[in-house]
């Protein structure tokens, strides 16, 4: 028996039903899902019963699964460590009050393609629903191949072969976590193609909160330019939202979408989200990629030095 898929929107989104993923899945229905997921680029799954390790071994389906950044002085809430805690707890289970924490989640509320700014690039993630907030914490996504279909000409022919700098470092500046332009200067930064061609052979734009500047292009200019594809590619029409309870899982082609948390009140409710991520296929890098990222780059917002500590305090 097939699987059912139910799009959400003429191009983009879909979703699943009519397999339980919980249990071992025979080759064909895999090869269907991952098909569903090449189509339509984000596939959403209802009460899925999935745990923590089962959320884990439904991601490998996908290809090999990252690792989480670890980081010093903040030990994991998570059983496993290739889950990612996006939730707004701490590690006693209660809502987070640690301004730095709050201010760089922030960020995650800006249009954005998770882990852009690392050289070798996320290609899935899948976030599975643990607790909801009763009223709002969609996750918003945007369809950057649809987006790029429909592009005029001459900017599909401005952006041809540009390449853009990525920055974890930036987007929470953007968002509001006070680094100076020049510490995010010396931090790292990953080059990406502006356009790239996706796993289904279609184009995408590849653009969001951590795009920093366009190689060889004036600054201002560069941030114009990618500041015009964020909005282009986030028009209502190309964008859907899901809402989750628990037990609901999106998964989301990340070289293929934009996507953005959506509003709630983080300080009230509780929203405790686990995400998986897996890395681009054929790409070599170590590991623990991210820890080694976050360790060259020294001040975060996840293990704040007391200098910086003091400043998020002073702007919090
Ligand atoms: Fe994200």
């Amino acid at each position: 028996m097939g699987i059912a898929v139910t799009p959400l929107s003429q191009r983009f989104g879909a979703e699943i039903a009519d397999v339980d993923i919980a249990r071992p899945l025979d080759e064909a229905t895999k090869a269907e899902i991952r098909a569903a997921q090449d189509t339509w680029g984000v596939t959403v799954w209802r009460d899925t019963g999935l745990d923590d390790a089962g959320h884990v071994a439904f991601s490998r389906l996908f290809g090999h699964v990252e690792l989480a950044p670890r980081h010093p002085g903040k030990p994991s809430r998570m059983s496993e460590p290739e889950l990612f805690d996006a939730s707004n707890l701490g590690l006693d289970g209660e809502i987070t009050d640690n301004p730095s924490i709050r201010l760089g989640a922030a960020g995650n509320r800006l249009w954005h393609s998770d882990s852009s700014f690392m050289d070798v690039r996320s290609a899935q993630a899948l976030l599975l629903c643990h607790e909801a907030p009763p009223h709002g914490g969609p996750t918003w996504f945007a369809d950057s191949r649809s987006a790029y279909d429909d592009l005029p000409q001459a900017m599909k022919e401005r952006i041809e072969g540009l390449e853009a700098r990525h920055s974890y470092f930036w987007s929470r500046r953007r968002a509001g976590y006070p680094y100076t332009e020049a510490e995010v200067d010396a931090k790292p930064h990953a080059t990406h193609r502006l356009v790239h061609t996706h796993a289904s052979g279609r184009k995408a734009l590849f653009v969001g909160a951590h795009t920093r500047d366009i190689v060889g292009m004036d600054r201002d200019e560069g941030r114009a330019l990618i500041d015009e594809l964020i909005e282009w590619c986030t028009r209502p029409e190309y964008v859907i939202s899901v809402h989750y309870r628990p037990g609901d899982m999106a998964v989301w082609d990340n070289l293929a979408t934009l996507h953005r948390g959506g509003e709630y009140d983080d300080t009230q409710y509780r929203r405790d989200m686990r995400r998986t991520t897996v890395r681009a296929p054929g790409a070599d890098a170590a590991p623990d990629h991210y820890t080694a990222m976050f360790a060259a780059a020294g001040d975060t917002p996840f293990s704040p030095s007391d200098a910086m500590k003091e400043r998020v305090l002073v702007k919090a």
